[in-house]
C-alpha cells in the first residue's frame, strides 16, 4: 500500500479481519510542515541530538487546529508545540480521525498504513494517518464506524468509541516503532490508554519503561458506565476491576488517577479545589488519597494566534502601547451589533458556553440592576435553553444596551474580545479558563470569580477585578467598581495596559511540564 496515499472522501469502513499489519510504518513521516505564523518572540532552542530527545506522546480527544469543541483542543495544540520548540522533546499527539476534521488539513494527511485492534470480542480496523505541524507529529486514528459522525461526543457508544481509540494508541506503538517515555493522557476519553498500559501492556518489554501522566481538564466528566459492560466493552476482567470501580460503577477517570505515575490539572488552585467535595463531583476521596502525585500547572495560550497587533479578524489592529485601534474595534462592534455608537459607555462582554457552572445564575439574578447604569452588554455563546432564552429576551427588552448572539462564531468572538472594555467570567468552578487570558491579550479587562485558573491568572487591580464568594451581589459590586474606574480615563488606561501585557505564553508552564516529565523519568 502506498505510504503517501492521500485520504479521500471514501475510505475503507470499519471491518473485521485478522490481526495483521498490512503496511509498514514510514521510517519518517512524509507529511509536509504547515506554514507557521511569525513568532512574536523567538523560542529558546537548545541543541539536543534527535536521539537524545525525550519522547512524549499526547493522547487526547481533540486538538487545534484540526478539531475543537473546547479549551482542551487549544491546550493540546499549543502545549505540544511549545514543548517541541524547546528542542528537548520529540512530541507526538494522537487523536481520532473524526469526519469533522477540517478538510483543509485532512486533504494533507499522509496515510501510513492500517492494522487491526483487538478489544474484548471485537477486532476492528484501524487506519493511521499523520501530519507534521510546527515540529509536532500528529497521528489520527481512523475507523469510520466509530468516528464518521458529526461532532466528537454525545453518542450512546462513546465508552466503546474511546475504548477502541485508547487501545489503538497502544497498538500503534510497535507499528510506528515509537515507544514514548511519557504517555500524557488528557481527560476521561484517554483514561483507558493509561489503564491498558498498566494492566495489559507494561509486561511486554518495549512498554515497560513508559510512564503515564494523566491530566484532568474538567473533573465533571469522568467516563462513568455500568459495571455490566466492564469485560464486554472495556476488556477489563476480574483482577483489575478494583482499579476502575467506584461507587458501584465504572469510573475511567478514577482508574487513570490510580494507575498513573503522576496526575495533574490545569491550574494550581484547581488542584487544591478538587480535594474538596464542592468541586470534585464525587471524586474528592480519590484525589485526596492520590494527592502525593498531583500537580497543578496553569495553562498558557497561543500568544501568536491571539495577538491584537496581527489578528486579521479585528476591525483594526493595536498594541498595548498604542490603543487607538481598539477604539475603532469598539465603534465598529457597536455598529455591527446595532448598539448605539457611544465611545464612553463601557461594553461588558461574555463569551461562554451558556451553562450554569459558568456563573450564569449570578448574571441572570443581577444583570437588570447592572443595566440601570450606563453600560452595554454583549453575549456570545450557546448552551442551556433557559439561558439562551433569558439573554434573547433581555436583548429584546433592552435593545439599546444588550446584544445577545446565541451562536458559535470564531470571527465574532475576536471582534468582541477586541471591541469590549470589560470581560465577565464569574464561573462557579473553572479548571483553568482561557477566555480571561485571551481577553487580556485584546486589552479587555476581566472580572472573574476567584476560582481555579481564574484565581491563578487574574490578580485584583493588577490585571483585572475579582470577587471571592459565589454571590450575585458581590459580583454586582465589582462590576460597578469596574464601571466607575472606567470613567477615570487615566486610571483605566493603566489597568488596561497591565492586562494587555500580562504574560500568558506557554514559556513558564512548558518549563513546569518539562520538570514534571523529568521527575517522572528519574
Ligand atoms: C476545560 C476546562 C477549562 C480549561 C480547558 C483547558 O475546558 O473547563 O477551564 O481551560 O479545559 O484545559
Amino acid at each position: 500500500m502506498a505510504e503517501t496515499t492521500k485520504i479521500t472522501a471514501k475510505k475503507t469502513a470499519a471491518k473485521t479481519g485478522t490481526a495483521k499489519i498490512t503496511a509498514k510504518p514510514a521510517a519518517k513521516t512524509t507529511a509536509k510542515t504547515a506554514a507557521k505564523p511569525a513568532a512574536a518572540k523567538p523560542a529558546k532552542k537548545v541543541e539536543v541530538k534527535p536521539e537524545d530527545k525525550k519522547k512524549i506522546l499526547f493522547v487526547a480527544s481533540e486538538a487545534t487546529p484540526f478539531i475543537q469543541t473546547g479549551g482542551l483542543a487549544e491546550v493540546i495544540g499549543s502545549l505540544s508545540c511549545a514543548l517541541a520548540k524547546t528542542g528537548k522533546f520529540d512530541v507526538r499527539v494522537v487523536i481520532p480521525l473524526y469526519s469533522d476534521i477540517k478538510k483543509e488539513y485532512r486533504d494533507k494527511f499522509t496515510y501510513i498504513g492500517n492494522l487491526y485492534v483487538h478489544l474484548a470480542w471485537r477486532n476492528q480496523y484501524c487506519g493511521v494517518f499523520s501530519y507534521e505541524k510546527d515540529g509536532v507529529i500528529f497521528y489520527f486514528i481512523d475507523n469510520e464506524f466509530y468516528f464518521k459522525r458529526p461532532g466528537c461526543y454525545g453518542y450512546f457508544d462513546d465508552g466503546e468509541r474511546f475504548a477502541f481509540f485508547s487501545r489503538a494508541v497502544l497498538e500503534i506503538m510497535p507499528f510506528l516503532n515509537f515507544y514514548p517515555e511519557v504517555m500524557h493522557c488528557h481527560d476521561w476519553q484517554a483514561a483507558l490508554a493509561a489503564i491498558y498500559l498498566k494492566t495489559n501492556y507494561c509486561f511486554r518489554q518495549e512498554y515497560q519503561f513508559i510512564r503515564s501522566l494523566f491530566t484532568i481538564h474538567n473533573i465533571e466528566y469522568q467516563g462513568q458506565y455500568s459495571l455490566d459492560i466492564l469485560s464486554s466493552l472495556f476488556d477489563i476482567y476480574g483482577k483489575y476491576q478494583y482499579l476502575v470501580e467506584y461507587n458501584n460503577s465504572i469510573n475511567l477517570m478514577k482508574g487513570a488517577i490510580e494507575v498513573s505515575e503522576r496526575f495533574s490539572t490545569v491550574s494550581p488552585k484547581y488542584a487544591d479545589e478538587i480535594k474538596d467535595a464542592y468541586y470534585a463531583h464525587g471524586l474528592d476521596p480519590i484525589i485526596r488519597n492520590n494527592s502525593f502525585k498531583l500537580r497543578g500547572i496553569l495553562n498558557g495560550i497561543d500568544d501568536t494566534g491571539y495577538n491584537s497587533e496581527l489578528d486579521s479578524h479585528l476591525f483594526a489592529n493595536f498594541t498595548a502601547d498604542d490603543m487607538s485601534g481598539k477604539a475603532v474595534c469598539k465603534k465598529e462592534l457597536q455598529k455591527m451589533l446595532n448598539l448605539p455608537e457611544k465611545p464612553d459607555t463601557p461594553i461588558i462582554s461574555m463569551i461562554s458556553r451558556l451553562v450554569s457552572h459558568k456563573g450564569l445564575d449570578l448574571v441572570t439574578n443581577v444583570i437588570e440592576e447592572a443595566l440601570q447604569d450606563d453600560i452595554q452588554l454583549v453575549i456570545l455563546g450557546t448552551g442551556d435553553y433557559q439561558y439562551e432564552s433569558f439573554f434573547r429576551d433581555l436583548a429584546r427588552r433592552y435593545p439599546d444596551k444588550v446584544s445577545a448572539n446565541i451562536q458559535f462564531n470564531g470571527d465574532l468572538s475576536r471582534k468582541i474580545y477586541s471591541g469590549s472594555d470589560i470581560f465577565l467570567m464569574p464561573s462557579k468552578s473553572e479548571p483553568c479558563g482561557l477566555s480571561q487570558m485571551i481577553a487580556c491579550r485584546y486589552a479587555t479587562v476581566p472580572i472573574v470569580r476567584e476560582t481555579g485558573g481564574l484565581y491563578d491568572s487574574i490578580k485584583p487591580l493588577e490585571n483585572g477585578y475579582t470577587f471571592a464568594n459565589y454571590n450575585a451581589h458581590d459580583m454586582l459590586y465589582v462590576i460597578r467598581k469596574a464601571v466607575e474606574d472606567y470613567k477615570n480615563k487615566k486610571e483605566w488606561a493603566k489597568i488596561r495596559y497591565r492586562a494587555a501585557i500580562s504574560d500568558f505564553s506557554w514559556n513558564k508552564s512548558a518549563k513546569e511540564y518539562e520538570a514534571l516529565y523529568l521527575e517522572m523519568l528519574k
